[in-house]
């Protein structure tokens, strides 16, 4: 159970990773959390900073999700961007969120030093550039809100690239990077230091508040605790509250070779939508790769296999015409908070001792450093500024526009429930692929495996009932509805979800 997200192999993988061993009996902690990427980790390793005792549990390896998949970019100037912060948060909660993302990269860069891990951190800046037919009005009107936000950002005539020059842009200090893998391996030995504990194959299948707060597992084991942090991407212990304000989006990057001063090493981002961003692994002096990511589209409703990869090598090869061959194309999934913002803090149904973090967008690995300082500061009894801005709990009055369409687009999705199949009978779905059958007034997700055996499962999502759709990239089956994953064959890979498609019989 190595990653379990699709088939795509990100630059990371490569890395090694801890290998914890499979939890097999039941336990008794000060905090359980469930879930070891970046929130989980981050918040563990606070928690064991802070003298708690710590157990993670995770139903895989640690880091080997969404944090195996990113481009780990540190931003503080939010992607959503400041002008639109101010307007659903205010000025000072724009001041806020951006303290809290140029905090977060402070933190990482504290952590990387204070447990000496070599995972290429630095500072570097960000570029923020207009895209074709962008208003040119949108880059002063951000450098006012940054900067009102408390950033350190200017306005200059180009990007320190040769061959690309879309006018004038924003530059951000003090932005971020590093190489995920490494630096999830450093958490976890800081974490096992400080007297932590970290549990593979524990598929958490139910979460009880309380005190004790209860954690039970698929294999058996239960886990008891003053404390439960639910840092598993999306929250596996609720069931609409969380999920009607958030929506799951598939998002792609590839990475090549680039020759030596093609680009300053530095964060570039266009105002496009959906966006596409640059980055290098290296540091612009020696044999660099190109990070190019962006197409991102809402989960399991563009199954257009490999188009979104190839648009995005077509956008890079025109602005980098001297890129290498392409050597890794993944994809993997962000939820956007209808606010910008991530939801961190006290569960917001009747749980006591439950806590969440979730609604990373593509801001998750300073999201998720943010889920640790806040989460700790809220267990041990410490004020966070933060805390109201993150509340899972808050309602965003002036976000209505966007809680309704994404719910309106969550709703339409439940109309697959009458049409026709994705193709007329299983019979020419080729070796190696799926797709939806209609069968009568039931809807059936049938995979051909690659030697020819057809298997099939109902295409009905455990979470609400949703009918999944067949993601050709990956080789899952995608909830269009709020982001529940599946293998090919059926097994649960994603919350919110909890068990597998339900089996049914082949024709
Ligand atoms: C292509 C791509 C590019 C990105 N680029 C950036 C970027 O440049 N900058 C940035 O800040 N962010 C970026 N992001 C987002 C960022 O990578 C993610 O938001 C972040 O890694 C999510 O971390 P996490 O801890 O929330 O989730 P994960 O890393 O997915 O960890 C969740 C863990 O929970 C476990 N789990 C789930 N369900 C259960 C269960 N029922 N029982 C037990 N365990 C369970 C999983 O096995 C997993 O290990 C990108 C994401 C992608 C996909
Ligand atoms: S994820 Fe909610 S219905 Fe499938």
């Amino acid at each position: 159970m190595e990653d379990r997200d699709g088939q795509s192999v990100s630059l990371w993988m490569e890395g090694p990773a801890p290998a914890p061993p499979v939890l097999a009996a039941d336990l008794d902690t000060d905090v359980c959390v469930i879930g070891a990427g970046i929130a989980g980790l981050t918040t563990a390793y606070q928690l064991g900073r802070a003298g708690r005792a710590v157990t993670v549990l995770d139903e895989g390896l640690p880091g080997r999700r969404q944090t195996w998949r990113t481009t780990a970019h540190l931003a503080s100037a939010v992607d959503d961007r400041f002008v639109e912060l101010e307007r659903l948060h205010g000025a000072e909660g724009a001041r806020l969120a951006a303290d809290s993302h140029a905090s977060a990269i402070d933190h990482i860069g504290r952590i990387v030093v204070q447990e000496r891990i070599p995972c290429g951190f630095r500072r570097l800046p960000g570029y923020l550039f207009l895209a074709p037919g962008g208003p040119p009005d949108l880059l002063d009107q951000e450098l006012v809100a940054a900067r009102r936000a408390g950033l350190e950002v200017d306005k200059v005539p180009r990007l320190p690239m040769a061959g690309f020059d879309p006018g004038a842009c924003l530059r951000f200090a003090r932005q971020g990077q590093l190489d995920p893998v490494a630096y999830m391996a450093g958490l976890a030995a800081g974490i096992l230091r400080d007297g932590g504990h970290l549990w593979s194959g524990a598929h958490v299948i139910a979460v009880e508040g309380g005190d004790p707060a209860r954690v039970r597992t698929a294999t058996g084991p239960t886990v008891t605790a003053r404390a439960v942090v639910v840092a598993t991407n999306t929250p596996i212990n609720d069931r609409y509250a969380i999920h009607t304000k958030q929506a799951p989006y598939r998002t792609y990057a590839i990475s090549a070779r680039i020759p030596p001063g093609a680009l300053e090493a530095a964060l570039y981002w266009d105002t496009g939508d959906p966006y596409h961003y640059v980055r290098l692994r290296g540091d612009g002096t020696g044999e660099d790769v190109l990070i190019v990511g962006g197409e991102d589209h809402k989960t399991g409703q563009q199954g257009d296999g490999t188009g979104p990869y190839d648009r995005l090598e077509a956008w890079a090869r025109v602005r980098f015409p001297t890129l290498g061959p392409v050597d890794h194309r993944w994809s993997g999934q962000v939820l956007e908070p209808v606010d910008g913002l991530a939801y961190i803090g006290r569960n917001p149904l009747d749980a006591p001792n439950v806590y969440i973090a979730t609604g990373d967008s593509g801001m998750g690995m300073t999201h998720g450093t943010i889920a640790g300082l806040l989460i700790t500061d809220l267990i041990v009894g410490l004020p966070n500024p933060w805390a109201p801005l993150y509340d899972p709990a808050r309602k965003t009055l002036r976000a209505a526009s966007v809680f309704t369409r994404e719910n309106a687009n969550a709703a339409l999705q439940f109309a697959a429930w009458v049409t026709p199949g994705e193709v007329p009978g299983e019979e020419v779905i080729p070796p190696g692929e799926g797709a939806v059958v209609r069968r009568g007034l039931s809807k059936v997700a049938v995979y051909r495996d690659p030697e020819g055996s057809a298997h099939a499962c109902s295409a009905v999502c455990p979470h609400l009932g949703g009918i999944v759709a067949w993601n050709p990239g990956e080789h899952t089956w995608d909830c269009p509805c709020h982001g529940s994953r599946f293998s090919a064959l059926g097994e649960v890979l994603n919350g919110p979800a909890l068990s597998g498609l339900a089996p049914a019989p082949l024709r």
